[in-house]
């Protein structure tokens, strides 16, 4: 088996800002901290200026099992949704909006659900995900948007990682209004979401070459809880209606 350095590892970050501001400036900080771990390669997709429609729940994608949405192909194209199924590792982080995660962000987490069924094969039991969260207060909401992005993370079945002992759940920045600027101001909280880039970029390659040292010596369905395959009609039908 090849050495853990040996592996190579691709970390997507996403900026759930609709401007190019603090959050922006701490999702590249974060993965360029990853980027210092060898064998690590970055890719960012930034929200700023795109519409993305709402999923309207129609379940074209899951039932024809498409990996990208059919109903709005071209706001989230499928190449898009290409670059995020590569990726071994997310950062992904959000402005504070009424203590929790922006619409903009949580819109193009409800319209992964094509790739997020992938959950069943286990794809995404071998990816890790880290949250950033920026605030324009101190304590403005920080911990519960966090929370709000990671509980994204753990429904797809993702390894979760904090942003250090001081950070427990993602990297935490407080901006004080002053995008990047402000930003860049609060040491303590870059420092946070510093660690949570060499966190999630280190967990990926660990993930890889775990995965690979496993093999197919195990079921992904004993990871999903996917009942065996005579079953699976049933439970399609039960979890998307006819
Ligand atoms: C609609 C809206 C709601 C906001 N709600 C909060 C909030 O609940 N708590 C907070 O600390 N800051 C809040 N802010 C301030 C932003 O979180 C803060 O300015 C942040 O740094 C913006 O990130 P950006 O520069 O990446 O866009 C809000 C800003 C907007 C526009």
């Amino acid at each position: 088996m090849s050495q853990v350095s040996s592996y190579e590892v691709k970390i997507m970050g996403v900026s759930g800002s609709p401007q190019k501001g603090a959050t922006q400036f701490s999702v590249r900080e974060a993965l360029e901290a990853a980027a210092e771990i060898p064998g690590v390669s970055v890719d960012f997709i930034d929200l700023k200026g795109k519409k993305i429609n709402f999923c309207i729940h129609c379940n074209r994608c899951v039932k024809n099992g498409l990996l990208y949405c059919p109903t709005h192909k071209d706001d989230l194209t499928e190449e898009i949704y290409q670059r995020y199924l590569q990726a071994d590792g997310f950062i992904i982080g959000s402005p504070v909006y009424q203590m929790t995660l922006t619409g903009q962000l949580q819109t193009f987490f409800n319209r992964l659900r094509p790739i997020a069924a992938l959950f069943s094969k286990g794809h995404w039991a071998t990816k890790v995900g880290g949250a950033i969260a920026v605030g324009g207060t101190r304590h403005g909401g920080q911990e519960t948007t966090l929370a709000a992005i990671n509980n994204y993370f753990l429904c797809t079945g993702m390894v979760n990682v904090s942003g250090g002992i001081f950070a427990y759940n993602g990297g935490a920045v407080w901006s004080q209004n002053r995008k990047e600027e402000g930003a860049n101001d609060d040491a303590v909280g870059m420092g946070t979401v510093r660690v949570l880039g060499r966190r999630v970029a280190y967990v990926a390659k660990l993930l890889k070459a775990g995965a690979e040292c496993f093999g197919q010596s195990i079921d992904p369905s004993l990871l999903t809880g996917v009942l065996p395959e005579e079953d699976t009609e049933e439970r399609k039908e039960k979890f998307l209606g006819k």
